[in-house]
């Protein structure tokens, strides 16, 4: 059995389960008697020279497993970005490709494993085509990658909702009111859509199904009208109307950030019903906190799997979930790829039997 040394960094937006594949990753790399070396801030710490790094330890792992964030640290920016808004993609320059290049000959690494969403699988792309050893882990709580049935943070985030949308109902019910809880979910609706039918929300609108203003109207007066005290309406931050665009929001840097369909729901369904209505954000809320044990385990597989991918030099490879075993794909089948609620899925068709509507 050989001593070999792997490089390991989370990018992108972290989630809950982050540090469970990092335990994982350690855990089954040291049975092996392989050293681990984590990378700060996602890509960006192969930059400097030597790289800023930190190595897995037993002690730095121990009681990480149940702990939302990450301990490598994370960034969404910096310069790796390969995708930028709208979804484009960019080519990461040579120099910076040549930099990181050199960091890891200098640490001798014979496998790095990237955890990170769609556009952090699109970099590990970039950099396995220009030579390095790459191994995916994906990541992302929005579930909207198609290349494996799920991802570790989404049950924690579909959890959060589901909490939330329990403590809303009370106070909705007291006061008779209706409240919109806007959840994250860029381009697919899975939190909106799962979160809601576990916390029996009545109203679900999704960027998979252009609702329309009149029908959720509509909606609200026959509840009323039925006798219901509140209603409850979850909307993805991703949703439009069958007329509109997805809401956004400038930032004072200049970047465009979604947001702003929850705002314009209040204002329309108060103007149009008359009925009491109130917005909850959940924003971040959704990414912080302890991982499910559902997330526990999924990340704990993800990160053995990288593992033995990286034993048998499957480099180009990312790791992914089908049929309830983890398996590899090719990373470049992987990126590119949404995975959206089907319209007629049976999950959807099992909400609207419970008589959820989706305003359409
Ligand atoms: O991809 C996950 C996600 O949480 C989106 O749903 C959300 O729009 C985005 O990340 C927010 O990212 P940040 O605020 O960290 O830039």
């Amino acid at each position: 059995m050989s001593t070999k040394r792997i490089g390991v960094l989370t990018s992108g937006g972290d989630c809950p389960g982050l540090n469970a594949v990092l335990r994982g990753i350690f855990c089954s790399a040291e049975e092996l008697g392989w050293e681990v070396i984590g990378f700060r801030d996602g890509y960006e710490g192969m930059l400097p020279e030597g790289g800023d790094t930190m190595t897995l330890t037993r002690e730095n792992t121990a009681s990480i497993m149940q702990t939302g964030g990450t301990i490598l640290g994370t960034t969404n920016k910096g310069h790796f970005t390969s995708k930028v808004a709208g979804g484009d993609r960019m080519t990461i320059s040579e120099e910076v490709i040549s930099r990181a290049s050199r960091t890891c000959q200098e640490l001798n690494l014979s496998a790095i494993i990237a955890i990170g969403g769609d556009g952090s699988m699109n970099t590990a792309l970039q950099l396995y085509r220009a030579g390095f050893p790459m191994i995916g882990v994906p990541k992302t709580i929005d579930n909207d990658l198609e290349a494996t049935a799920m991802t570790f943070g989404f049950d924690s985030a579909v959890a959060c909702v589901t909490d939330a949308l329990d403590r809303l109902h009370t106070t909705a019910a007291s006061h008779k009111r209706l409240l919109v809880v806007q959840v994250m979910g860029r381009h697919a609706g899975w939190i909106a859509l799962m979160g809601g039918i576990a916390g029996a929300a009545d109203i679900i609108l999704i960027p998979e199904i252009p609702f329309s203003l009149e029908r959720v109207a509509e909606f609200v007066q026959r509840r009323d009208a039925a006798g219901h005290k509140s209603t409850m309406l979850v909307v993805a931050e991703g949703a439009r109307s069958q007329h509109g665009q997805q809401f956004r929001k400038q930032a004072s840097s200049g970047e465009w950030r979604l947001g702003g369909v929850g705002e314009m729901l209040v204002n329309e369904i108060e103007a149009r019903t008359g009925k009491e209505t109130r917005i909850c954000v959940l924003g971040h809320l959704q990414r912080g906190g302890d991982p499910t044990s559902l997330d526990r385990i999924l990340g704990t597989r993800f990160g053995v799997k990288a593992v033995q991918l990286a034993r048998e030099e499957k480099f180009g490879t990312m790791v992914s979930y089908q049929n309830d075993t983890v398996l590899e794909v090719p990373i470049a089948d992987a990126v590119h790829r949404l995975k959206r609620v089907p319209p007629d899925c049976q999950l959807v068709e099992t909400a609207r039997a419970v008589g959820i509507s989706f305003g359409d």
